[in-house]
């Protein structure tokens, strides 16, 4: 994760640039959110000039009642600054969290057609840092950065401008501790920006942990890791409160030193202004004026330092998301081939490797026919579910050709292989969801008679129907208030409705009961029936019936056969074969 802007530069006007990128749709918004501040900017003097002027006339008159006028005049100020107040508040929040809603809209549509790879090697914790505090820190940049920068600015130049009017001499001798302000602001910006950015870290640092320990908790517990794990967490925690506090203790020390040097400069102002007074050179008026500007002058650069870091800390969040945006991790979907598949599959010399040259499937060559059930069969990581993998194209295989109906699987379109070719993966995935939308996906085309039809082809009806509120029962998070068989189950039925031209099951490695096992076995019967089926088994009981069984060892096909044909000669299959077969009885 980078620390600073990858090009080291304090700001980088490039990053900055593609972010008002996104403010297309809000530009409107935005530039009347600047003529409020700068508006504000201006107002703010005028105070000041109404309090000294009412006063000089008042004393001039010798009649308090002159001052009348003027003090309406500013209340009248005061009004329209707090309506703009207002509206710029709401205005620059508006375009910010319009364009962090657009932004994350974007990067997660993009994340969504992301290969499986990218996923493999980022930690899901990091991803959410990404999509949810990191386009936080973007929002800032319209909230709180660019255009408040700018206002302050204004307004600096303009008190000064204000007090230079009053008197020159009076204004440098109040401005001679701003140096030492400038200074002192630069020491805290980067201090403050180091500890900011050490803050987000340990942020990410405890979104990962607390995400990937959640998820594994029964492992956890299962192995008696809780006071370890919590002793970690311990740490990473204290390491993010360390993180916080360094960063209060820059404020802690930036604040008080500002309202020193404010107060030297009213000390000024009074020890001089006094003298000038004496010496008629200035009214009292105009000296109270300038002390009222001392106090606009120093607010603004006190923020000044805070907003700076505000946009620079935007930026560098900026700069991750829009490296992720820039990520090329979209599976190539240049095939255009959209028609109906028959189902026959043709691998040719096919190697795969998940990882550079560390092939898992070595030189494939396989034919399935049009409606033929194909079983694979083989020790654990000999590379069934990578068959799956490519075959899907969830990964992209290496060297060699496979063909659906005579034609390069690329140059299908991706939704055409996925819609066609249905998987059953080894793992299921259930949303936190009813029963009903984990079988149709939010699929308007499957209508419930079709969902009820599948499950009972299936088998599944009857548990289903048991469950509190049948098909509308809740599974909670990855399915939890599920068996692994029933899950299985479901996630046939899923792949039922679907329809596909090829469906491919990778059975489930856990064990499941016998009475689910046999409904899972006649599900698979009745799901493969008519259509090119390609079944991963580990129950060789459930594949005997297969046209075709492929034994693959280390990535490489060592035999195919039938049943009969391979249980005829001493291979690798009858091994297998009556390994389980002494192991069931
Ligand atoms: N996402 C991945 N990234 C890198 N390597 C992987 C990945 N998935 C699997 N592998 C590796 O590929 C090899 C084949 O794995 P695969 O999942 O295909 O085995 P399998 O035959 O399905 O095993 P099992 O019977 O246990 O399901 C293994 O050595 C495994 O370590
Ligand atoms: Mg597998």
């Amino acid at each position: 994760m980078s620390k600073k802007t990858a090009t080291g530069k304090v700001f980088d006007f490039g990053v900055l640039w593609k972010v008002f990128k996104g403010i297309g749709p809000y530009k409107n918004t935005f530039i009347l959110t600047g003529i409020i501040i700068l508006s504000l900017a201006f107002l703010s003097v005028v105070r000041p000039f109404l309090i000294k002027n009412g006063l000089n006339n008042a004393f001039e008159n010798n009649d308090a009642s002159i001052l009348i006028p003027y003090f309406l005049g500013m209340l009248g100020v005061l009004m329209i600054e707090t309506v703009l107040q207002y509206y710029q508040t709401y205005l620059s929040n508006l375009v910010a969290q319009s364009v962090t809603l657009d932004l994350r809209e974007k990067l997660y549509r993009k994340v969504l057609k992301f290969r499986l790879k990218f996923f493999d090697k980022t930690p899901v914790g990091s991803f959410v840092t990404r999509l949810i505090s990191d386009i936080d820190g973007i929002a800032q940049i319209f909230s709180n950065g660019i255009l408040t920068i700018l206002g302050d600015i204004v307004k600096l130049i303009v008190v000064i401008s204000a007090m230079m009017f009053i008197s020159v001499e009076l204004t440098l001798v109040v401005l001679i501790p701003i140096p030492v302000l400038l200074i002192g602001t630069r020491i805290f910006q980067k201090a403050i920006k180091k500890a900011f950015t050490e803050v987000r870290n340990q942020a990410n640092k405890i979104n990962v942990f607390t995400q990937e320990h959640i998820t594994g908790m029964s492992i956890i517990q299962l192995f008696n890791r809780e006071k370890r794990e919590y002793e970690k967490f311990k740490l990473i925690n204290k390491e993010h409160q360390n993180a916080h506090i360094r960063s209060v203790w820059a404020y802690a020390v930036f604040f008080p030193f500002v309202e020193l040097l404010s107060a030297t400069s009213m000390a000024l102002l009074l020890w001089y202004g006094a003298g000038e007074v004496l010496s008629e050179h200035l009214t009292i008026p105009a000296l109270i004026a300038m002390i009222l500007f001392i106090n606009m002058l120093y607010r603004p650069i006190r923020m000044l330092a805070d907003r700076f870091n505000v946009l620079q800390m935007g930026i560098v969040n900026a700069e991750r998301v829009f490296t992720m945006f820039e990520r090329d991790e979209l599976l190539d979907d240049t095939g255009t081939i959209d028609r109906k598949l028959e189902g026959n599959i043709s691998f040719d010399k096919v190697s795969f490797a998940y990882v550079e040259d560390n092939y898992v499937l070595k030189e494939i060559d396989l034919e399935v026919k049009s409606g033929e059930t194909v079983a694979f069969v083989g020790a654990t990581g000999a590379g069934k579910s990578s068959i799956v993998n490519i075959l899907s194209r969830f990964y992209e295989f290496q060297k060699g050709t496979i063909s659906l109906d005579d034609q390069d699987i690329r140059n299908y379109t991706l939704d055409t292989v996925r819609s066609q070719i249905s998987v059953v993966l080894q793992e299921v995935f259930l949303f936190s969801d009813s029963i009903y939308n984990n079988i149709t996906l939010s699929n308007k085309d499957i209508s419930r008679e079709q969902v009820i039809e599948a499950s009972k082809i299936v088998g599944a009806h009857d548990f289903i129907m048991a469950l509190p509120g049948g098909y509308d029962y809740n599974v909670k998070e990855r399915g939890v208030m599920l068996s692994s068989g029933q899950r299985q189950l479901i996630a046939f039925i899923r792949a039922y409705v679907a329809n596909p031209s090829v469906l491919i099951l990778d059975e489930a490695t856990s064990s499941v009961d016998t009475e689910s096992e046999e409904l899972i076995q006649s599900a698979i019967e009745k799901l493969t029936k008519g259509r090119t089926s390609i079944i991963i088994a580990h129950r060789l009981s459930t594949i005997q019936q297969a046209d075709k069984i492929v034994v693959l060892e280390k990535g490489r096909i060592i035999e195919h056969g039938s049943h009969k044909e391979l249980l005829s000669h001493d291979g690798q299959y009858k091994k297998l074969f009556e390994l389980q077969f002494q192991e069931s009885p």
